[in-house]
């Protein structure tokens, strides 16, 4: 277990890159993967992509800044930080703690239908079938009232072991080796898809910019891409910001996380799209793109099995990372403000959020007629209450608490380490915190709801 610290039991992290690791792994998740590719070719393809890099530089650089710097200051995690700074606005970060816990137990059935996957690549059913079944094959999983329910078990059974392991033990070390992995992995990949014939037409379709195809509404596609995929908005970046040393350069780290989720979710793109077009398959929507698209493209490949496994164990491990940070976040919240050990708190909530993933894994089965919102069962209600509610809401009230209640000037003193590290963008950075990055967000926040009720 965790070394006690300066900081007591909480733990801290062993060294800089880890942390980076760390922060990074969160962010790079499902989201990169099938979501981020789908949604730039819907969005106009070049178009969607430089606008994506501008947002993730003005706001999502801003964002993260904030929740780390937030992080660094109180050395508590989401709830406890807010309220040791302002009482009465603990509630802001429990709503960070719920999101943490809403998103975790879907998230873990997907997680689940990846390991799935994976066991499917290494038993050969996936070189096997015939492309056409890839479809029926994914829709049997789902629906199925058990054997998915078993995965969704193993795959909260790993993010569990890890997360007890503590800080530095557990969640650093897991991550110093499933990042740099995963970083191999999407490069070979990215060279076998380049490499096929009839690539070019991925690639252009991924990098040639149609502003023809590029509306408002795809605006907020990008926007809300870049904080769900920077793991924004439910003090995910806060919790791990607390377990930082004071003489971190917390601008240099936000930047470093940010570069590196977005190469990834730009590899992601020339990994898959290029091999999608290259047999003659079209760029498909959400889950359907990784569990059915992908599948046939790969068994059409020479070697295709091999590929398709290390595709899996990639996406295994991308959704491994980000999971033990929504689990940390939950774990932190009754470590810091319940005096609960760590041991008691992960296995706790790790047996809780299981439990609450079960509705949302039959949902997709037996329970498909049950609507909890207009239209939505339990997994999509699960996802859109934390992602287009709680995670927009927690973003705006982020910056509002780091902009104007506890201010910029203490947050700056604190982004400096008290003048150590330099930060030439401080004005630039108080202006978008101030005003534009909540206004921002408040339109998608707005956007999210009116869609649902209309
Ligand atoms: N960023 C992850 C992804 O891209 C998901 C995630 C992990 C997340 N932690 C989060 C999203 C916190 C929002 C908030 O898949």
């Amino acid at each position: 277990m965790e070394k006690s610290s300066q900081t007591g039991t909480r733990g801290q992290w062993g060294s800089k890159i880890g942390f980076i690791l760390a922060a990074a792994g969160s962010a790079v998740g499902l989201g990169n993967i099938w979501k981020f590719p789908y949604l730039a070719g819907k969005n106009g393809g070049g178009a969607f992509v430089v606008v994506y890099i501008l947002i993730v530089l003005l706001m999502g650089f801003t964002v993260m800044l904030a929740e780390i710097t937030l992080g660094r200051h109180t050395q508590l995690n989401a709830f406890g930080a807010y309220r040791t700074l302002r009482r009465n606005w603990g509630w802001v970060g429990g709503l960070g703690v719920l999101a943490g816990f809403l998103i975790l137990s879907f998230y873990s059935v997907v997680g689940g239908w990846v390991v799935s996957y994976i066991i499917k690549s290494v038993t050969g059913v996936l070189s096997q079938s015939n492309p056409e079944l890839f479809g029926d094959m994914f829709g049997t999983l789902i629906s199925n009232t058990v054997t998915p329910l078993l995965y969704h078990a193993i795959f909260m059974g790993m993010t569990l072991v890890i997360v007890f392991r503590g800080i530095s033990g557990g969640i650093e070390k897991a991550n110093k080796i499933m990042m740099p992995t995963l970083f191999i992995m999407i490069i070979i990949l990215s060279i076998r898809s380049v490499t096929l014939q009839g690539a070019s037409k991925g690639l252009q379709f991924l990098f040639t910019p149609d502003f023809s195809q590029f509306t408002a509404r795809s605006f907020l596609d990008a926007m809300g891409q870049v904080f769900f995929s920077l793991s924004l908005g439910m003090g995910c970046m806060i919790t791990y910001g607390s377990y930082l040393r004071k003489d971190t350069n917390l601008p240099q780290s936000a930047l470093s996380i940010v570069l590196i989720d977005t190469s990834i979710a730009l590899l992601a793109g020339i990994a898959i799209l290029p091999a999608v077009f290259a047999f003659g398959f079209e760029p498909g929507q959400g889950p359907g793109l990784m569990f059915v698209t992908l599948p046939a493209v790969f068994s059409k490949m020479p070697l295709g099995s091999i590929f398709a496994f290390i595709f899996f164990l990639l996406v295994l491990f991308a959704a491994l990372t980000s999971a033990i940070s929504l689990l940390e976040v939950v774990v932190a919240y009754f470590v810091d403000q319940w005096k609960w050990s760590r041991a008691a708190a992960t296995i706790t909530m790790a047996v809780v959020i299981y439990l609450a993933g079960v509705p949302a894994s039959l949902s997709m089965g037996v329970w498909s007629d049950i609507t909890l919102l207009p239209g939505l069962g339990f997994f999509d209600t699960y996802d859109f209450i934390a992602s287009n509610v709680l995670l927009p809401l927690g973003g705006m009230l982020l910056c509002i608490f780091v902009g104007w209640v506890w201010g910029t000037k203490k947050a700056l003193y604190e982004i400096t380490s008290g003048g150590r590290h330099a930060f030439g963008l401080a004005p630039i950075w108080v202006f978008l915190v101030k005003f534009i990055s909540p206004i921002a967000i408040l339109i998608i926040f707005i956007r999210s709801v009116a869609v649902i009720f209309q």
